[in-house]
């Protein structure tokens, strides 16, 4: 790598190389360790004398800023030249106070590193079929080295917009053509600019609570105050909306993080209300695909015929998080706005995943993955219920979830949750609390079972010696 100097006039070149190298070290863009070019290189790339930049080094070896290793070359020396941190300058950039204020979206969750782990929003990357991911990447790369340098559309590549549309349409019943698909960086970029083209600082935005940090953290960024919406039995309390509300986000196939649908009378009372106050609703169908059983409910995007619902689908948790593609099918009439707020943001997605996702759809295998995936998660739910109302019901009531990949259990009264998490910790099992779920009222004692990454047989073998270790440690109160 070049060594950056700046070099003004021809006086002084030795100063200005010497100062320049010393500050780099300094400030800690020249790290212990890192070697420097020889004084012979750095003379040709300075376009000075050799003996300019002999004079320099031998000045930075005297003052230990630099170690000569004979036979290996000059490296930076190890610490003790550096200086300590002084007063910050007193003209730093600073973030507006919004953001000085804002917390981080969501803390990275440390996971545990116990065999046995119930982290919820992760999926199986062991089943995840990645030779034919292989093919289609191969796919698409061809695709790319074929066309001319170009930007493309930032509604996203069409062929998985048609993907998408089509899929939507078989498995969620959300009725689309391929022209009204928005691709994002998953269903949190769908958010984002949902929020940019709908609302004005000092806006109210309802949300669920408990509810998902990363949505709540997304329209307080822009500028809205977030009023949380209880939820019940049958999903968030529409009675209980602001009037005021300019959009309201809900997760009707499973509510996040307690897992109950969205009732039908809720939805169209939503719906109504909706009408009625000219408000937007984002709809965020983050794992509705995997249903396990009761009667299919309708999408809210199906039931709008108003045009007032924002559909917002994410790839994270039918392939992984990391893939970073969801989408948005929004109202025809916020369409535009949104097309052009995801440009200004990024241009597009990247098209290459685009045109591999595109081909993973349109040749089938998305569809034989789910069909896998299904499975295999049906039989980890199963397994999950018959210990939470078997072995483990003097602790845990479940709230037994229709959909999804995690399943939220309530603690009985009086058992204390990060008392069953020690629990569990002490027996090398993962167990996640949901109290940061909550942003104002009081949060009820809960754990989250994901079992997105964790097998059948482990499931039962972690749960059984949960359930012994909670017996000698965590006593019911009767
Ligand atoms: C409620 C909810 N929405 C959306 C997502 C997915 O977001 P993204 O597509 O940005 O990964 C998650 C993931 O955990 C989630 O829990």
């Amino acid at each position: 790598m070049d060594l950056h100097v700046t070099l003004h006039g021809r006086t002084d070149l030795s100063g200005q190389i010497y100062r320049q190298i010393r500050a780099a070290i300094l400030d800690g863009r020249l790290p212990a360790g890192e070697r420097l070019p020889s004084t012979r290189d750095l003379a040709a790339q300075l376009g000075v004398s050799r003996k300019t930049t002999l004079d320099v080094f031998e000045r930075l070896l005297a003052e230990s800023f630099l170690l000569s290793k004979p036979g290996h070359g000059t490296f930076v020396a190890d610490g003790p030249q550096r200086m300590p941190q002084t007063q910050p300058a007193p003209q730093q950039a600073q973030p507006s106070p919004l953001w000085q204020a804002m917390p981080p979206a969501q803390a990275l969750q440390p996971r545990s590193t116990h065999p046995h782990d119930f982290m919820g929003g992760v999926t199986d990357k062991t089943r995840f079929p990645f030779e034919p991911w292989r093919r289609c990447m191969n796919h698409a790369l061809r695709l790319q080295a074929r066309g001319r340098g170009a930007y493309h559309d930032p509604a996203g590549e069409q062929e998985l917009r048609l993907g998408i549309s089509r899929y939507l349409g078989f498995n969620r019943a959300v009725a689309s053509q391929w022209q009204d698909v928005i691709v994002t960086q998953g269903a949190q970029q769908a958010l984002d600019l949902l929020a940019r083209v709908v609302l004005q600082p000092g806006d109210i935005v309802a949300m669920e609570e408990p509810g998902y940090p990363p949505a709540r953290a997304c329209f307080t960024a822009m500028g809205a105050r977030v009023v949380s919406v209880p939820v019940d039995a049958h999903g968030m309390v529409v009675d209980a909306l602001p009037a005021q509300a300019r959009l309201v986000y809900v997760t009707p196939s499973h509510q996040f993080p307690l897992g109950m649908p969205l009732s039908l009378d809720r939805r169209i009372a939503l719906l109504e209300w909706a009408q009625r106050t000219g408000a937007v609703i984002a709809e965020d169908d983050y794992d509705g695909e995997f249903r396990f059983e009761g009667r299919p409910l309708d999408a809210l995007k199906s039931l709008d015929r108003a045009g007032l619902v924002a559909y917002v689908g994410t790839f994270s948790k039918t392939i992984f998080p990391e893939l970073r593609v969801g989408y948005l099918v929004p109202p025809q009439s916020l369409y535009g706005a949104l097309v052009k707020a995801k440009q200004l943001v990024d241009w597009h997605s990247a098209s290459l995943t685009q045109a591999a996702l595109a081909r993973f759809m349109l040749d089938g295998d998305f569809a034989r993955h789910l069909r896998r995936s299904h499975k295999l998660y049906e039989a980890r739910r199963a397994m999950l219920i018959r210990h939470l109302t078997g072995p483990l019901a003097p602790w845990f009531t479940p709230i037994v979830a229709m959909a999804g990949i995690h399943m939220t259990a309530l603690l009985k009264p009086g058992i204390d949750e990060a008392a069953v998490i020690a629990s569990g910790d002490a027996v090398q099992i993962g167990l996640y609390g949901t109290q940061r779920f909550y942003a104002e009222s009081p949060p009820q004692p809960a754990l989250l079972f994901g079992y997105g990454e964790i097998d059948v047989a482990q499931i039962d073998e972690a749960l059984t010696r949960l359930a012994t270790a909670l017996r000698q440690q965590v006593p019911v109160v009767t």
